[in-house]
């Protein structure tokens, strides 16, 4: 059996444990790591790898692992990329291709920062796809004139994001729109320091430079 992105979409059991996930995460009071977020990684690294000519083997892997890379959480949050790389090995074991099945679970755990390692293209394009979404929209709270928390208030600070290759000069580009009348651009840092740096290694991985720029500043 072949895995595809859309074979994964329409799986019922893979839906439910994102659709807990979300519920879980948002009782938690998390930015969005539902539906929104994982068709997001999805989508972006499928578009990812094609711009930058991996073989659509390679993007279809780093989709369905997008699609799934957060499905874990329902479980516990700080081991959640070891539960959805093993939930999917238990729903795909016995039909899936063995090498397809461990690229997909490796990459899945790799997306975490804790346990971070880049091995192959479709972990270092899972990377980019994941770490780059950062949006208004992925707040699911937002408590207005009020105390929204840091993590919130970034993300709500960020009114446009747009990934963007330059093939020819090999640099893979986040335009990011900030709201500084909601965050500052110093407290954006603060926040995804680290997130930024993992998109570095990630473009370099894969042969690239990676190039911030916030509000018309290039910062990298
Ligand atoms: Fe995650
Ligand atoms: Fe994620």
């Amino acid at each position: 059996m072949e895995l595809t992105l859309a074979r994964v979409k329409k799986d019922r059991q893979i839906n439910e444990f994102i659709k807990q996930t979300n519920h879980y995460l948002k009782e938690l009071g998390y930015t969005d790591h539902g539906f929104r977020h994982v068709n997001i990684v999805a989508d972006r690294a499928l578009s990812l790898a094609a711009k930058i000519g991996l073989s659509k083997k390679t993007g279809e892997l780093a989709a369905i692992a997008g699609y799934c890379h957060d499905m874990g959480n329902f479980l516990g949050r700080t081991q959640h990329h070891y539960w959805a790389a093993m939930l999917f090995s238990q729903i795909y074991i016995k039909e899936a291709d063995p090498n397809d099945l461990s690229t997909i679970m490796q990459a899945i755990v790799n997306h975490d920062k804790n346990d971070l390692k880049l091995l192959n293209d479709v972990s270092a394009i899972l990377v980019l796809a994941d770490k780059s979404d950062v949006h208004r929209s992925r707040v699911l709270e937002v408590v207005k004139n009020g105390n929204m928390d840091i993590h919130d208030r970034v993300n709500y600070s960020v009114t446009d994001s747009d990934l963007f290759v330059e093939k020819n000069k090999k640099i893979i580009h986040l335009f990011l729109k900030v709201d500084t009348k909601v965050t500052s651009v110093l407290e954006y840092f603060e926040i995804f320091t680290e997130r930024m740096t993992f998109c570095r290694t990630a473009a370099e991985y894969l042969g690239y430079r990676f190039s911030l720029e916030i509000n018309n500043f290039k910062l990298s």
